[in-house]
């Protein structure tokens, strides 16, 4: 790129203009934009599936619909995603053939099962919890398609994180077996929820580009230990234990000291071997594959009416 069109470039980011779709943009800044943006939307489609598993069977119909309703706006996120992504040139066949065949990925979080209905309150609590924490700061990214989005999105996170937590006190306040099944699920979930952050800062390949063009607005840590000291509370207000015996009030730091996840499960994770990929890409090409015929026939319809109009 030619050096006078990047430091104009950079000079928008610093001053905190939007950068929109059809304004001049460092090659690297799409390409940055695309795999991001095309991820989180992937992150939301995905996410679906191990929550939609429990919607026939929630313990009561208020708890089915809640978790629809959920479910459903996660549907709604991956749309305004996918659109933010269009914007950059990429097309959605693209972009959704990236995620079925690996070439792009979603949430490491989403590749763990979600076992019983306890679980769909960890996820809601921690999951929901984690995304609030790391997607807020991203309504001030510089790119507008994406930083809309993200205002949007926001703004449903907060029920979603809610109604997980709601769901866990019940069981948490509720009968031994029930506060047995709420501890299991939190000792599942925690060093996941931490991973979802991603790598740690000196392991975090993108970090330091990404900040320059506010397409990240925190580090990794940063984010992770905001997460953490946020949540140690609310366990502690359920009686639930953090599977952490180093977990503790530093006072100097101001923050809680806290155990990382395991990194090599995490890289094996993201690089395809967790509990669930194998079933998740399934899933996803299945549907793909199931939902050629309403694409053909959309496809064919729309060619019908626009010879009809030319005829
Ligand atoms: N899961 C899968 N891959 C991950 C990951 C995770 N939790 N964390 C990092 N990675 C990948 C990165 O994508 C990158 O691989 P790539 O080059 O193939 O894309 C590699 O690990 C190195 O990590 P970096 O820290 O260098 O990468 P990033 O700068 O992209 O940071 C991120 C990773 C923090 C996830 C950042 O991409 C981000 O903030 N993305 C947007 C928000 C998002 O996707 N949030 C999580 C999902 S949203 C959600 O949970 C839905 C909610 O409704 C439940």
């Amino acid at each position: 790129d030619d050096p006078e069109k990047l430091a104009a470039f950079q000079a928008r980011i610093d001053a905190g203009e939007k950068i929109e779709p059809k304004d001049w943009m460092p090659e690297g800044y799409r390409k940055t934009l695309i795999r991001q943006i095309g991820q989180h939307a992937h992150s939301e489609i995905v996410g679906q599936l191990p929550e939609g598993n429990w919607i026939t069977r929630a313990p009561t119909l208020e708890r089915k619909a809640i978790l629809l309703a959920k479910v459903q706006d996660e549907a709604g996120h991956g749309l305004y995603l996918y659109c933010a992504a269009e914007t950059l040139g990429v097309s959605r066949d693209e972009i959704t053939e990236m995620l079925l065949d690996g070439r792009m990925k979603y949430s490491s979080i989403f590749n763990y099962p979600t076992l019983n209905w306890a679980d769909i309150g960890a996820v809601g609590w921690l999951v929901d919890g984690a995304a609030i924490m790391n997607q807020v700061p991203l309504q001030r990214t510089s790119f507008g398609p994406y930083s809309r989005a993200m205002i949007r999105i926001c703004k449903e996170e907060s029920f979603h994180q809610r109604q997980g937590y709601d769901a866990i006190r019940k069981m948490a306040e509720g009968t031994p077996e029930q506060k047995k099944m709420a501890q299991d699920a939190l000792n599942r979930l925690w060093y996941p929820s931490l991973m979802m952050f991603g790598p740690s800062d000196k392991d975090s390949v993108h970090s330091a580009q990404s900040m320059a063009w506010k397409i990240k607005m925190n580090t990794n840590d940063e984010l992770r230990q905001k997460f953490v000291d946020q949540t140690v509370p609310q366990a502690e207000y359920l009686g639930l234990t953090i599977p952490d015996p180093d977990l503790k009030w530093n006072e100097e730091r101001g923050h809680y000291d806290y155990t990382d996840p395991d990194w090599s499960e995490f890289f094996e994770v993201i690089k395809g071997n967790g509990p669930c990929n194998v079933d998740r890409l399934a899933a996803r090409n299945k549907a793909w594959d199931d939902g050629a015929w309403v694409r053909d026939g959309l496809l064919a319809h729309a060619k019908k009416k626009a010879t009809r109009q030319h005829a």
